[in-house]
């Protein structure tokens, strides 16, 4: 069986924290073109990926069939992530499913989905790891990988399951922000012993070019990322080695946790456009209590070699990360990752996810 390769890709979630790398590493040297599925083409970030080069924007929303026939039209290959925290996740499987069939009856030939894991089957079906956001993704994952075994030859299809972004713990408005408490860098959050798989963002750039450059192999592939397993105490040990600032973890009770900074979002569906009347709709207490869970208690696995093995310069470990964000920000002008991580800096700086610049509004 040959896979075609694809050359003109429809990016759905371009404008996103995770697909604004994505993107940057498909057209970095012309191989691919995107079009870029938008509700906003005015925006800082729709024009920030037009002028990379070889990248349109197609306005309109993923709920929507004609705007997703028009995306996929014309092109050979997707990269799919649709934003749960937009849809809630009743509304993300559906519209993920009908992207899926879509592409296929439009002829793309090689689809890549941006997932997460199903982290409540691997916990074995306990549903103090349920996290919509992961499980909504997660199950599509699966029903894709084995749709694919009967489509591969009409559309190749891989999925991509990333996990929190790094950036996330030194970002503003995150489930991860520090605080600084008395000139010490603090995280409080309820994570007890355990660790957290994060992803650093330009390595899923990497990752994603890979998969569409190696469709033969990444077909039928869920390619599982990370850094490493993040425990706090390591984090927060790296940040002292590499800024030379105090810095701790707290590991915090979740009614704490719940109590603190996230107390008026608490209540709120995870999903801003999801129906809080819906029994099925999550409030951000439920949906990332069990996400703490999953790291707390281990859940999910990472195959380190397989990554060594696709992206040998991926970034292994925080203190990697740490360096080259402090060293970055200089470069760019923001200053050092301490002075950008002081609360007057921190929530000044163009927030990290799209969904917090827009203030968590926007049609679905
Ligand atoms: N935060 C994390 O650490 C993390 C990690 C891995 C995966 N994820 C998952 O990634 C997804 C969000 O992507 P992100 O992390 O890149 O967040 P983000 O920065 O908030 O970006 C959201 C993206 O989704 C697009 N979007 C939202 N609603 C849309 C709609 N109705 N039609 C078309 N596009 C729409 C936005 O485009 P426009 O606003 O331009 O229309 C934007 O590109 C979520 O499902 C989340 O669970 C998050």
């Amino acid at each position: 069986m040959s896979v075609h390769a694809p050359s003109r890709i429809f990016v759905v979630g371009g404008t996103g924290a995770q697909g604004l790398p994505v993107i940057g590493a498909l057209v970095a040297d012309k191989k691919y073109s995107v079009r870029a599925l938008s509700r906003d083409p005015a925006s800082r970030r729709a024009k920030e990926l037009v002028a990379l080069g070889n990248v349109s924007i197609l306005e309109g929303t993923f709920a929507d069939e004609a705007t997703l026939r028009e995306g996929f039209r014309g092109c050979d290959g997707a990269y799919i992530n649709i934003d749960g925290f937009n849809t809630g996740e009743k509304t993300e499987i559906y519209w993920a499913i009908r992207s899926y069939e879509i592409a296929i009856e439009e002829g793309i030939k090689f689809f890549v989905y941006g997932n997460l894991d199903y982290a409540l089957k691997k916990s074995g079906y306990d549903s103090r790891f349920r996290a919509g956001h992961y499980d909504g993704k997660g199950r599509i994952g699966e029903w894709i990988l084995s749709q694919n075994q009967t489509n591969k030859t009409r559309m190749g299809a891989a999925v991509f399951t990333t996990g929190p972004y790094m950036e996330m713990a030194v970002s503003a408005m995150t489930p991860m922000t520090p605080s600084v408490e008395e000139g010490v860098v603090t995280w409080r959050v309820p994570l007890g012993n355990g660790a957290v798989p994060h992803v650093a963002l330009e390595d899923c750039g990497y990752y994603a070019r890979w998969l569409f450059d190696n469709p033969e192999r990444a077909s039928g592939m869920d390619l599982e990322v990370a850094i490493e397993d993040v425990d706090y105490q390591r984090l927060a040990a790296a940040f002292e080695k590499v800024t030379g600032r105090p810095a701790r973890y707290i590991d915090t009770d979740l009614d704490s946790y719940w109590n603190g900074p996230l107390k008026m979002a608490a209540s709120l569906p995870a999903g801003y456009n999801a129906d809080p009347g819906d029994k099925s709709t999550m409030s951000f207490r439920d949906n990332f209590t069990g996400f703490w869970n999953i790291w707390k208690h281990k859940i999910i696995e990472r195959d380190y070699a397989l990554l060594d093995e696709i992206h040998p310069n991926r970034i292994k470990s925080v203190e990697q990360w740490l360096r080259r964000e402090d060293q970055l920000g200089r470069e760019l002008g923001k200053g050092s990752l301490w002075e950008r991580i002081q609360p007057q800096n921190l929530y000044k700086a163009p927030p990290l996810l799209k969904l917090t610049e827009d203030k968590r509004q926007g049609k679905l």
